[in-house]
């Protein structure tokens, strides 16, 4: 058996495939780009959706690539069992509609066996198909020549690869057999035919025959293009050329274990798989679980993902707590993590080179969010104790609350109450972790997965030209309609879809919203589109409202809406311009994780830890001014991707969507990224841009509203200036009134200033500060108007004697000028002023009447009696003893 290392393996995997003619794909970000069915990449077909769905053609129908991925249905087993990974890489080559069964089996087979290539001897290699599968089997055993005991027959169950809506399809998979020494029962297949865990037969490949469409109730149909959809995982893969007896023991994960090894007092023991220690394995699994989890932690932060409480953000938390807790069992207490940082990206560096550039930005976050776990451990911890000094067993809600609040897994609780002599409800926990994990699951069901392949899209051969670059009409020819996925010649008063030999519409893409316009015929007759969206083989479908009729070879005039256009232009350069700026003023690991545009402004997703501040806000708005003052041409190159990622260092995000050659738009040595769009020809002509708003949409990612030109910065601007003085009008009026009895300079100031703010970007952000610094101080000075107001009003009554019965006072008042609030602050002063006394304020004006009684008496008095009983007049309202308040009715 060839030495490998991992290195060599995944290279010697992407040569073999380039010399079969496959289109090498650049691993994409972990973050999945407009699929909200997907929390990570879990696969390297998770980023191929598009393709194999047919939605867009594929650069070449045969694609290869080595995926990172993450999988986090199963963290508990990370690091217990031999080959459960959260960060896993996937080796794959796809065929989109091109080859099938026959030559995907070939491929595979030379690879493995070839002495060029992995070389592995054929005798030591086992295939599973699926039972119904009579093709693959005698492929298998006719052309290759396996003989029948080295292949199996297997179930929809381990040999149907499946998951909801989507393409699918049965699927063979490769077994390599490491021997009898990782079998000590000696089974034998029986391991393989019985499908049970072992670490003798590794799978090593699956090869997903991808050639029937579920529609998401298990309904299958033959898809109109047939693909080939192969998976081998990395690691187990490298620990088989390394014979190690997990995947940890390769150069993948070694090294990082090395490295804990010595940030503390114990060693990893590889000799423990054969000679096992209790002990031991704990302490392995504490080292398998560190490694494991910063691999991911280092990948998905250099991702754009930050450590949160939801989604993607929580996992990566999750993961870093987990991490936490297992140092400690290595009697590491401080934070430690981020010294394993440097040693993840030695490791990936060869294929994944950008880590080491945000090695800084990593090391600061994961050191960040440890030691702020370990200041909530240590109150988790307080928080333990106090239950386990006050309750026999600790609770599964309890159990709950230490993990969600204070990230306490639940074997650290486990633990701690264990050594006090105290059980944990750990079953009871684990329902109630199931129940929250499922109600998260079912908040993403209604996400489509996949989108069902169009027979007639799929098919569509039709020309269609796209010269909106360069033309806002021409002239053209209708060549294609349907309808309800059914081909029309001749259409009347009704929405249909169709193609134009030539277009000058801008179909949705890149974040850049359609164009819409018109299509006028011989006849003079306009018809509407109302929208465009690209096809799977590239043609733009123009969504268009027929008034008359149309016809399949109809000359039309196809016009765009220029003026949409044009502001819808200026918003995408200004997406460019507004990038650019962020990083520059925050740092180059901010990065775009999805963006919109159309004529009305735009919105920028950026990944990054926090927002900006108003101060980083106004810099940004200040480089953007610049870049506008400077004039710079905007320039469109074609080129390689390699050529726009090295030689003009442009931005790439979507690199699952690029084709051979890419579209590069570049402003200068200011702004420079791979994008379709339509963009202004010098930054001057986006004019102005005005940052609006930014929000936050969890995960480390914020969302940038602005638009751009001055008609428009003027607009918004003046709206936002009017909603902000239209907010404080009432405490204008207010203020005006008050101010007659007290004055106060510093609200009439604050006043004057924002009545007089000139309309500009700098002080839309003073106005907001201003505006609530006026709320908040004349809330103040409101309160002690009205106090200084009420004791005026209350001075008239303050020197009444009351009347003196058996120890008892009494005051009945009959007052017109005071309100029940004025009537209430009357009562409270009197009750201060005489002791045991019974007080009744009547306002007939007003309608109201009060009866308070002195505290002391209360226990033979009542107020809400006195006031029930009156006879004078009927009352409705309520009280106690004390206090009583109502109406009077009549
Ligand atoms: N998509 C297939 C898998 O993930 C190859 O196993």
């Amino acid at each position: 058996m060839k030495r490998l290392s991992a290195n060599d393996i995944r290279k010697m995997w992407l040569d073999f495939f380039k010399s079969k003619n496959h289109y090498f794909l650049e691993p994409v970000s972990l973050v999945p780009v407009e699929d909200p069915s997907l929390l990570w990449i879990n696969s390297g077909v998770a980023t191929l959706k598009p393709y194999f769905d047919g939605r867009l053609n594929p650069p070449s129908p045969r694609l290869t690539n080595s995926q990172k991925s993450i999988r986090t249905n199963d963290i508990e087993n990370v690091g217990v069992t031999a080959r459960h990974q959260t960060m896993f890489e996937m080796l794959g080559n796809f065929s989109i509609g091109d080859y099938f069964k026959k030559e995907a089996i070939e491929f595979a087979w030379e690879l493995l066996t070839s002495k060029e290539w992995f070389d592995i001897d054929k005798n030591l290699l086992y295939i599973t198909v699926f039972e119904e599968d009579k093709d693959a089997y005698d492929i298998w055993t006719k052309q290759i020549g396996v003989s029948s005991d080295h292949i199996f027959k297997g179930t929809r169950k381990t040999n149907f690869w499946d998951v909801g809506q989507g393409p699918c399809g049965p699927n063979t998979e490769i077994f390599f057999d490491r021997g009898q020494k990782w079998d000590p029962n000696n089974l034998g297949t029986k391991l393989l035919v019985d499908d049970i865990e072992n670490d003798r037969y590794i799978e090593i490949w699956n090869i997903v025959f991808s050639q029937f469409n579920n529609d998401g109730n298990n309904n299958y149909t033959e898809l109109p293009r047939k693909n080939i959809d192969t998976g081998a995982g990395f690691e187990r893969l490298v620990s088989i050329f390394q014979d190690t007896p997990t995947n940890f023991e390769t150069d993948l994960f070694l090294p990082i274990i090395n490295k804990v090894e010595t940030l503390c007092d114990f060693k990893y023991s590889i000799e423990n798989y054969f000679c096992e220690t209790i002990e031991q394995t704990k302490i392995n699994t504490a080292f398998k679980v560190i490694a494991d989890h910063i691999r991911a932690v280092v990948f998905a932060i250099s991702d754009g993902v930050f450590p949160g409480n939801k989604d993607r953000g929580y996992i990566i938390r999750r993961l870093i707590r987990r991490s936490s807790v297992y140092g400690r069992k290595l009697g590491i207490n401080n934070a430690f993590l981020y010294q394993l940082v440097d040693i993840v990206a030695e490791v990936m560096k060869e294929f994944y080179p950008y880590i080491e550039e945000k090695i800084l930005t990593i090391k600061a976050i994961v050191e960040n969010e440890e030691k702020r776990f370990l200041q909530t451990l240590s109150k988790g911890y307080e928080h333990l104790e106090m239950i386990i000094n006050k309750e026999k067993i600790v609770s599964a809600k309890n159990a709950l609350l230490l993990f969600e609040s204070f990230g306490y897994p639940v074997e650290l609780t486990v633990e701690i109450a264990n050594d006090k002599n105290i059980e944990v409800d750990v079953e009871g926990f684990n329902n109630l972790l199931e129940q929250a994990k499922e109600l998260a699951r079912s908040s993403r069901k209604n996400d489509k997965a996949w989108n069902k392949q169009s027979v007639i899209l799929t098919s569509l051969d039709v020309k269609s030209e796209f010269v909106g670059y360069e033309l806002e009409d021409c002239k053209t020819t209708i060549n294609f309609m349907f309808i309800d996925d059914k081909q029309v010649e001749e259409i009347s008063n009704n929405i249909v879809f169709l193609t134009l030999e030539k277009t000058p519409f801008y179909a949705e893409k890149g974040g850049q919203a359609s164009d819409i316009g018109t299509l006028v015929d011989e006849f003079d007759n306009k018809h509407n589109v109302l929208d465009v969206q690209v096809g799977p083989n590239n043609q733009h479908i123009h969504k268009v409202q027929v008034n008359g009729t149309l016809k399949v070879g109809t000359n039309v005039i196809a016009k765009i809406n220029s003026e949409k256009r044009f502001y819808t232009m200026k918003n995408h350069s200004g997406t460019h311009i507004l990038q650019s700026a962020i990083r520059e003023v925050l740092d180059k690991s901010a990065l775009q994780s999805g963006s919109y545009n159309n004529e009305k402004g735009l919105r920028l997703d950026i990944s990054y830890n926090r927002l900006p501040s108003q101060e980083e806000v106004d810099k940004i708005h200040t480089v953007i001014e610049k870049a506008i003052k400077q004039q710079i041409p905007g320039e469109i190159i074609y080129c390689t991707l390699d050529q726009a990622l090295n030689e003009h260092d442009a931005l790439a995000i979507f690199t699952d969507k690029y084709g051979e050659k890419v579209r590069v738009v570049k402003f200068g040595s200011f702004s420079c990224e791979l994008c379709g769009g339509t963009h202004v020809k010098n930054t001057k002509d986006i004019e102005d841009l005005l940052i609006t708003n930014i929000d936050s949409k969890g995960s480390g990612v914020y969302r940038y509203h602005a638009v751009t030109s001055h008609k428009e910065v003027a607009k918004v601007l003046n709206e936002q200036f009017l909603k902000q003085k239209a907010e404080i009008r009432p405490t204008i009026d207010k203020f005006n009134e008050f101010k007659k009895h007290v004055e106060n300079i510093e609200i009439e100031n604050i006043i004057k200033e924002i009545i007089s703010m000139p309309v500009t970007k700098r002080n839309l952000a003073i106005l907001k500060i201003k505006v609530s610094d006026l709320k908040n101080k004349f809330k103040l000075y409101q309160k002690s108007v009205e106090d200084i107001l009420i004791a005026k009003k209350l001075s008239k009554y303050k020197d009444i004697i009351p009347e003196q019965k058996e120890g008892i006072n009494y005051i009945d008042l009959n007052i017109e000028d005071l309100e029940m609030k004025e009537m209430k602050a009357l009562s409270d002063y009197l009750q201060n002023q005489h002791n045991n006394l019974i007080l009744k304020l009547i306002n007939n004006e007003f309608k109201v009447y009060i009866v308070s009684v002195g505290q002391s008496i209360t226990s033979t008095h009542s107020a809400i009696n006195i006031f029930k009983n009156t006879t004078n007049f009927k009352v409705k309202g309520g009280g106690n003893e004390a206090f009583a308040q109502g109406k009077i009715i009549d």
